[in-house]
């Protein structure tokens, strides 16, 4: 397929000179530094859109904790440091609250009828409460604990096949297995992992509609260069996913509907959206596009980063054996030799909290959370910044600022222990989960999920390197994309321990 960045530069001569003939209505203003673009379409041709905090993280070590970039003919800073964070968070949190409106996301989001991309305002406000209350708050999601515990006793189960026949495991698949698991169960009160055309039609829709996410839509940037979106299909690919997930979300609500349907084991939060919806009791009448765009707000933001989260923590547990070792200790001992650990059990393992903590200091899921916009021009840093500016905060940079953290880059949960800082958006040095009015709601069912599987994959098994692997064998390589997930497989062999 032909790159839209070249058709770009091919037709580039042309805007040349129409930017020239123009360029005394093009204003100058006093914004942060950055590098040097092209006109037109700016620094859209410099960046790498699969590791791109990696590149924002580089850039800002030349141009500061606050720089801008021109994408096409929209304009961004980068925001890298704790101290900026708070600026942003704290004096201007609700100028930063919009999003960028993005073409596939507003398509996948039935125009924003749901929390993580519409802008700022009362029916963002609305389905977000409606949300926080009944769907994802810690009483509705303990109310969910029996499906984790459930699907985690079969990943121990499984793993013990492993244990017993000394095969290798594939944890990268193991666990995205079981988040996705866990997450359709919760969501539709069904699993779909093990029903094979069933299961291959929603991996291959959520696969297709991760990749729309990440996609660069140049009538993003460059609206007047939409057609290349369309040449290059893009724009069918995208309706036709559309099209897909919806008619995938309308036969879950039919299902759901169903008067003849049997009474299910699991409530799920369909279940929940569809009884609210009947209730009427909010502001906003909830109707099925409402429901299909917060469903795929949960699969979207739970699997992937429930899944990279507990990856992540067992490749830093296995590069670091003295972590592993007392972290296996604290919840051998605390937790009382118990055969399985339950969510209660492992609130007493402070060093186990404290390994999760530094597990989303250095990997965090979403390195640059998720991009806000100004709604009305604002002073940071001393800076002008316009309305419409998109802004990044680069959790990468803040999580490795030497200003604010000792040997920023090694990995010593230690740092948690006596320390009050925790990812609730009051500590601008960390920030995983975002801050300030759009700080993800789904921190009570991330925590829930990644105590519970980390907790009893090290309480059930010691683990080992395939033979003749080292400690330094193992990659932390990236995977492009949203989520910041391990690029290779982690193979490790679990021994049930004497
Ligand atoms: C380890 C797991 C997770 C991490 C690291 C994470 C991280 C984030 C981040 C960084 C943001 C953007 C916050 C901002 O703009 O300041 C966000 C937003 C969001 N997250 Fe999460 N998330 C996780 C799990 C979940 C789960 C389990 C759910 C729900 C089932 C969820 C639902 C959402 C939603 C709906 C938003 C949009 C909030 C808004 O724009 O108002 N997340 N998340």
């Amino acid at each position: 397929m032909v790159s839209p960045l070249v058709i770009i530069c091919l037709t580039l001569p042309m805007l040349l000179l129409f930017f020239f003939q123009n360029r005394r209505t093009f204003k100058k203003s006093p914004f942060p530094p950055g590098p040097k673009g092209l006109p037109i379409i700016g620094n859209l041709h410099q960046l790498n859109n699969s590791l791109l905090y990696l590149q924002l993280f580089e850039l800002s070590k030349k141009y500061g904790p606050i720089f801008s970039l021109k994408l096409g003919l929209r304009s961004a800073i980068v925001v890298s440091s704790p101290k900026l964070a708070k600026e942003l968070f704290k004096d201007h949190d609700l100028v930063v609250s919009d999003r960028p409106k993005l073409f596939g996301q507003q398509k996948l989001s039935y125009n924003g009828l749901e929390i993580i991309f519409p802008p700022y305002g009362e029916s963002w406000r609305e389905i977000r409460k409606i949300c926080v209350v009944h769907v994802l708050s810690s009483r509705r999601v303990s109310r969910f604990s029996s499906i984790r515990v459930f699907e985690v006793k079969q990943m121990i189960k499984k793993l013990c096949g492993h244990a017993s026949s000394s095969k290798a495991t594939n944890l990268n698949e193991v666990l995205m297995s079981l988040s996705s698991t866990i997450i359709c169960k919760t969501v539709f009160g069904k699993r779909y992992e093990d029903e094979g055309t069933e299961r291959s039609r929603f991996h291959g829709l959520f696969n297709e509609c991760q990749a729309m996410f990440a996609a660069l839509f140049i009538s993003d940037y460059i609206p007047f260069f939409g057609w290349i979106d369309k040449l290059t299909g893009l724009r069918a690919r995208l309706e036709q996913n559309f099209k897909d997930l919806d008619q995938f979300y309308q036969e879950v609500i039919d299902e759901h509907m169903d008067p003849n349907r049997k009474t299910p084991e699991n409530e799920g939060i369909v279940d929940v959206l569809l009884q609210l919806k009947k209730q009427r009791m909010f502001s906003i009448d909830l109707t099925n596009d409402h429901i299909k765009a917060v469903l795929m707000n949960m699969l979207v933001a739970a699997t992937d980063t429930t899944a990279a989260t507990t990856v992540w923590a067992m490749t830093a547990l296995l590069k670091n054996p003295r972590v592993m070792k007392k972290v296996q200790e604290e919840i051998r001992t605390l937790g009382g030799k118990k055969e399985f650990l339950e969510e209660d059990d492992i609130q007493k393992f402070p060093y186990f909290k404290a390994v999760i903590k530094e597990t989303l200091r250095l990997h965090l899921p979403a390195p640059l959370l998720v991009p806000r916009e100004t709604s009305e021009a604002c002073t940071i840093d001393g800076y002008e910044i316009p309305a419409k500016t998109i802004v990044y905060v680069n959790g990468w940079a803040i999580h490795r600022d030497p200003k604010a953290w000792k040997d920023p880059h090694e990995f010593i949960p230690e740092r948690f222990l006596d320390s009050t800082i925790d990812f609730g958006g009051q500590d601008f040095e960390f920030i995983p989960f975002g801050a300030g009015r759009r700080i993800c709601p789904g921190i009570p069912m991330a925590v829930a999920s990644l105590d519970l599987i980390l907790a009893n994959l090290l309480n059930s098994f010691d683990w080992e390197l395939p033979a003749g692997m080292k400690k330094e064998d193992i990659d932390t390589e990236m995977l492009p994309g949203i989520t910041q997930h391990k690029k290779n497989p982690l193979y490790v062999l679990a021994k049930t321990p004497m």
